[in-house]
């Protein structure tokens, strides 16, 4: 699978862990920076990750230092449903549920190794549609009328 991942400056060693553990797991990663732990804004990173998300139509990973920034900055992109996730069973509901195509990450909030089973259940946890979809479609509907 491919996934586009990046983080500001709070996140960058989280994000440096995950690929490497996401790349010796088969998958390819499109790092979206930032690259150093040079202060970068969160929003712009953002950005950055969720135009590929929707570009391509694949899943993304943002990071900052709680993950709450981030994840508002990229929800306010079309098409983007950005979950922030504590732990595995959250990011499970995201994608069963929400059909969430972004996973938000604090990496000043969680460990490498709940990080790593957070990502790993929501790349492997499809959606379950039926009367979530209806739901998701709700979502979606407000971007329109807003
Ligand atoms: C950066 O210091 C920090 O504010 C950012 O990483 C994030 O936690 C914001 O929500």
């Amino acid at each position: 699978m491919q996934i586009i991942i990046g983080s500001d400056h709070a996140g960058v060693d989280m994000k440096k862990r995950l690929i490497e553990f996401l790349q010796q797991d088969g998958h390819q990663v499109i790092d979206c920076g930032t690259y150093s732990v040079e202060a970068v804004d969160y929003p712009d990173i953002a950005v950055k990750v969720c135009q590929k998300v929707i570009q391509q139509q694949l899943p993304g990973i943002v990071i900052c230092g709680t993950g709450i920034g981030i994840s508002i900055a990229a929800n306010k992109i079309n098409g983007i449903r950005a979950a922030l996730c504590y732990d595995a069973y959250t990011a499970s509901l995201a994608r069963r549920h929400n059909d969430a195509n972004v996973l938000a990450l604090g990496a000043r909030i969680i460990g490498p190794g709940l990080a790593q089973e957070i990502v790993k259940t929501f790349i492997n946890t499809p959606f379950e549609g039926g009367r979530h979809q209806r739901r998701v479609n709700k979502i979606m509907e407000l971007e329109a009328k807003s």
